[in-house]
């Protein structure tokens, strides 16, 4: 796809100034260490634990291969126990990894309110096979923690939070990248924070770090020992050090993703047939996305008119997630991903569409934006 510049994107990714990069670059070029835990590498491992409040973290070279390495940390379906509860409203890579770990996802809908697994529908899918609940925080809204620790108790069961919405949420002061057994996040340019492609995963001591960085450098425990077939999950050194120079923008790339975010809410809070999430009290948001949901019963256009008028006038908003995981084919013949058992993640997934949200909207792009949607 080719942008004009009279486009606007649903996102556009933070880059660093290239005069601070360059001389990164040329760092780099005398060390003459490109990949395999360089100094830049090292370094923001570092300054990301200590940015986001969390003990330990461990890169990756994308947000999925942490989840495929995830699974196999906590060695889901090693005991025989091979099914893991998650949520179909995601973008594919969340099961996809089941799939290809020999895994069953079992899908369970999710909450109206904030698009995540809706733990009082847990329970209910846990069968003696179940090893594992696998939860996103959709958009960056947190789910509720608390209630899926007390099932996941009950019930040993390991808890892998998929966090790739969700770079530096937090929740009443804290990260919500600390909740569960381990998070994996991604840093696609398509994200708040980004390193290219990249992604990591959160842990919490130095055991699990030492052990998941086994993993991602092929299983390698020392020069030539490998104790488990590992992957190469590494990040090199180059999207590295891009990665330590975004982090000095982040903050003002959330605040003003935070401002479109209010515009947009005051703009389209009396419209008719358009609707969309309240905010969690006491959360730190990130403002990755802004959906709203279409009610074209109240609404003058279903929500693919609605996409369609945007895109013909140059602005190209997303209908994430949509189609619903469970309604590709690879997941069809899966009993629990029938529509009867998912109708609040089917309704979600036919009605959404994610607006433009990043650091370089204008206000000039915003009124472009709301007047398209509030005008017949
Ligand atoms: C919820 C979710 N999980 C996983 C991923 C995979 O991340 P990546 O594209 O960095 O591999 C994405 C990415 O877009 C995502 O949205």
């Amino acid at each position: 796809m080719i942008l004009n510049n009279n486009q606007i994107t649903v996102t556009s990714p933070l880059l660093p100034d290239l005069n601070d990069f360059i001389p990164l670059l040329k760092d780099i070029w005398d060390r003459k260490w490109i990949t395999n835990n360089g100094y830049y590498h090292q370094q923001l491992e570092e300054k990301l634990a200590d940015f986001l409040g969390v003990p330990y973290i461990s890169l990756f070279t994308n947000g999925t291969i942490p989840l495929l390495v995830a699974v196999q940390a906590l060695k889901l379906g090693k005991d025989g126990r091979n099914e893991v509860i998650t949520t179909p409203y995601s973008f594919v890579a969340t099961s996809n990894i089941l799939m290809w770990n020999n895994l069953k996802p079992v899908f369970v809908d999710i909450e109206p309110e904030t698009g995540n697994l809706d733990p009082e529908k847990i329970e209910n899918a846990i069968t003696d096979k179940t090893c594992a609940i696998l939860p996103v925080h959709v958009y960056g809204n947190p789910c509720d923690t608390a209630e899926i620790k007390k099932i996941a108790d009950k019930y040993d069961l390991k808890v892998v939070y998929d966090a790739a919405h969700a770079f530096n949420v937090k929740q009443n002061g804290k990260s919500i990248l600390t909740e569960g057994d381990l998070s994996t996040l991604s840093f696609h340019a398509t994200k708040t924070y980004n390193t290219v492609e990249g992604g990591a995963i959160v842990c919490k001591d130095k055991e699990t770090k030492d052990y998941i960085d086994s993993l991602k450098n092929f299983g390698y425990t020392s020069e030539i020992y490998i104790t488990e077939t590992g992957i190469n999950g590494k990040l090199d050194e180059i999207r590295s050090a891009y990665g330590i120079l975004n982090l000095t923008n982040i903050n003002n790339a959330i605040a003003h993703r935070k401002y479109v975010a209010e515009t947009y809410r005051k703009a389209l809070k009396e419209i008719s047939g358009i609707s969309f999430f309240n905010e969690q009290k006491n959360v730190n948001y990130n403002y990755s996305y802004f959906p709203i949901f279409v009610d074209s019963s109240k609404y003058w256009l279903s929500r693919d008119e609605l996409f369609t008028k945007l895109r013909d006038r140059g602005i190209l908003s997303r209908r994430y997630f949509y189609p619903l995981i469970t309604n590709f084919s690879p997941y069809e013949n899966i009993p629990s991903a029938s529509k009867e058992n998912l109708p609040i993640a089917n309704k979600m997934a036919d009605t959404v569409l994610c607006l433009p949200i990043h650091h370089l909207i204008s206000d000039k792009d915003l009124k472009r934006i709301i007047n398209l949607i509030l005008t017949k």
